[in-house]
């Protein structure tokens, strides 16, 4: 059976082989407390979970690719009242399954290697899902390092001209998985000069901008002009839905068409009942205010605990992610074995990019006595 090299070429998922490593502690009898993958632990919003149950029909027919408008008005009047922006719903934006399925699939709408537009730009340590959907479309794949001592802000001066031309398009995760850096407006409006400027599209993931501590982050949908933008957000982590798989791509109307044009194809728009939720989701602000106390105290636990360890804090600044340097010189792998044969699961910076390395990732998800129970853990083994 012919299969894709692409995807015969792809590595195991390294989440997958944290998962195995875990199994085998537990096998062993060991409790493990799981910190690893950023699968929000809370309950959804009785008010949500309602939303979606009278939303059943007796006949539910296909859903259309560009979303129910009530829908689409909900995403729109929340981003007025987040971010201060007027978004046209009509044509600005496009609700989306989750929204991974749309950051894979946008190589291969923006992708065009006849004309040289064959390179998609990403940063790393982070989300695997840009690199692979860039080699799905046969795009030429830039890994761009993200450096503490650049604010976890990938180093533009470094992308000579010849590669700005080429691009297609140019990933960037505020605040970011797994650093927890945020990014200025400042930033998103030099990469948005340049994506006018060369053509290419900035795609601005913004799964996390909900779960802040001290200041709302910035959103690329808060510059003046949206040409060449678009902006991914999702229910998933701002209303502990990852299950519900809802999320929506907003901004430049020409992208949006485009995004219109493919989607029918990939049957990829989401539940019509998971849709009527979402418009509960997005209206309502109270839960996730709740979500935000509960990550923020969880958290508060180990900063208090690292600060007492000499475990050095890095970025962190927002998202349900501590990102934190290894204290002992030892590989990050080796690190996150040692704290797993003890019953606490990590993720090696180095599962995450080869700049992580030096690093490990701390997903706020399990419940609060859980966390206690790591922290006490912890208390011993650091
Ligand atoms: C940076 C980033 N973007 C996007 C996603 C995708 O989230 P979803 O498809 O659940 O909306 C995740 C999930 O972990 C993520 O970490």
């Amino acid at each position: 059976m012919p299969i894709s090299p692409v995807l015969e070429r792809q590595t195991t998922y390294p989440f997958v082989r944290l998962a195995e490593a875990a199994r085998q502690v537990e096998a062993r009898g060991v409790q493990v407390i799981d910190f690893g993958t950023g699968d929000p632990r809370e309950a959804t919003d009785p008010l949500i979970r309602e939303a979606l149950v009278a939303g059943l029909r007796d006949r539910m027919g296909y859903p259309a690719a560009a979303g129910l408008p009530e829908l689409r008005e909900a995403i729109a009047a929340w981003a007025g009242r987040r971010f201060g922006v007027e978004l046209d719903p009509g044509r600005q934006v496009v609700p989306t399954l989750g929204s991974k399925e749309a950051i894979f699939s946008l190589a291969q709408v923006a992708v065009d290697l006849e004309r040289g537009k064959d390179t998609v730009a990403y940063t790393e340590p982070g989300y695997p899902v840009y690199e692979r959907g860039a080699l799905f479309a046969h795009a030429r794949p830039l890994a761009l390092p993200l450096r503490e001592e650049h604010g976890f802000l990938p180093d533009l001066d470094t992308i000579d001209e010849e590669t700005w031309s080429r691009l297609a398009v140019f990933w960037v995760n505020y605040p970011n998985n797994p650093t927890g850096a945020v990014a200025p407006l400042a930033f998103y409006e030099t990469l948005a000069a340049r994506a006018r400027e060369h053509g290419f599209v900035l795609a601005s993931d913004e799964a996390y901008t909900e779960l802040w501590f001290d200041e709302p982050p910035a959103s690329a949908l808060q510059l003046e002009d949206l040409s060449e933008v678009l902006v991914f957000n999702t229910l998933s982590k701002r209303s502990s839905m990852t299950g519900y798989r809802s999320g929506f791509v907003a901004g430049d109307p020409k992208l949006i068409a485009a995004l219109k044009a493919f989607r029918p194809t990939v049957g990829t728009a989401p539940q019509e009942f998971v849709q009527r939720a979402s418009v509960v989701a997005w209206g309502d602000e109270a839960h996730v205010e709740r979500t935000r106390a509960l990550y923020g105290r969880k958290r508060a636990r180990f900063l208090d605990l690292f600060a007492r360890k000499g475990v050095r804090v890095a970025g962190s600044a927002a998202t349900m992610y501590l990102w934190l340097e290894v204290p002992t010189g030892e590989g990050s792998e080796a690190f996150a074995e040692r704290l797993l044969a003890h019953g606490v699961l990590v993720a090696p910076g180095s599962y995450l990019g080869a700049t992580g390395e030096g690093y490990f990732r701390l997903a706020l998800v399990p419940p609060e006595e859980e966390c206690d129970r790591a922290v006490t853990i912890l208390e011993e083994v650091l």
